[in-house]
């Protein structure tokens, strides 16, 4: 079943001397359950990509459908909400809220949305996460792997149709990378967590099912390692 689908997608930054086409034309779809590694040089669009699917920026033409939701057919309120509700995002500097605590963290999602906790869930999710003993800690209180793996709660509290990382691990040492990814790749076994990930990191890449290289903004390559 496909879960994600992106037809001729171009993005231009800037206008006239100054622009820069930062992706050209690409489309390709993703089955759910699928692990994508998206790899590329420095500059080639990889995270352009990520935001046009994670519906964080519009595209110059072209079009995302996730879970056959054409999503810049939205308006911005619905986008924002189907964005909350469909889609869990990762940084690599983890983006959380320094304010609230590991559990408000997670649940934000749920809370903008006026949706109850399901406190069977959280209390699982945090197990799998190890923050079971983290729950009331602020971020800054946390090592890089915690707040990152808070992050990750955050992606999937709401149930995403995907989950989209963009360089997760490039912050952390490698015994973290590897907890991280294990994480992930957990979530993407176990319970069929579609993902794409971002990764500068060849090891990362050779785990997932199929790996797409970006060049100039556009796929130099699609490939299926693990069908
Ligand atoms: N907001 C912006 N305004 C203007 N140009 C931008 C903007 N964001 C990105 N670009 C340009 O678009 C191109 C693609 O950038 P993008 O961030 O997608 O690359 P990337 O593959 O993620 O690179 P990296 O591996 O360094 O993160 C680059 O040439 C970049 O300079
Ligand atoms: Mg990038």
């Amino acid at each position: 079943m496909e879960i994600l689908k992106i037809e001729h997608l171009t993005k231009m930054y800037g206008k006239g001397e100054t622009a820069v086409k930062a992706l050209d034309d690409v489309s390709f779809s993703v089955n759910k359950g699928e692990f994508v590694a998206i790899i590329g040089p420095s500059g080639s669009g990889k995270s352009t990509l990520l935001h046009l699917l994670g519906g964080v920026d519009r595209p110059t033409s072209g079009k995302v459908f996730v879970d056959n939701t054409d999503i810049y057919e939205l308006d911005e309120t619905q986008l924002a909400i189907f964005r909350r509700r469909q889609i869990g995002l990762i940084y690599q500097f983890y983006n959380l809220i320094p304010v609230l605590t590991v559990e408000e963290n997670i649940t934000l999602p749920l809370l903008l949305d006026e949706h109850k906790v399901d406190q069977k869930q959280l209390t699982e999710l945090v197990k799998i996460l190890n923050l079971d003993q983290r729950l009331q800690h602020l971020p800054n209180q946390l090592s890089g792997g915690q707040q990152q793996r808070v992050s990750i709660g955050r992606a999937l509290i709401s149930n995403p149709a995907i989950m989209l990382a963009d360089e997760p691990t490039g912050n952390l040492d490698s015994k973290n990378s590897s907890e991280i990814i294990d994480l992930l790749k957990m979530f993407n076994k176990t319970f069929k967590q579609t993902l794409l990930v971002i990764t500068h990191d060849e090891r990362i890449a050779l785990q997932a099912d199929r790996v797409i290289a970006i060049e100039d903004g556009r796929i130099a390559k699609d490939e299926v390692i693990r069908p």
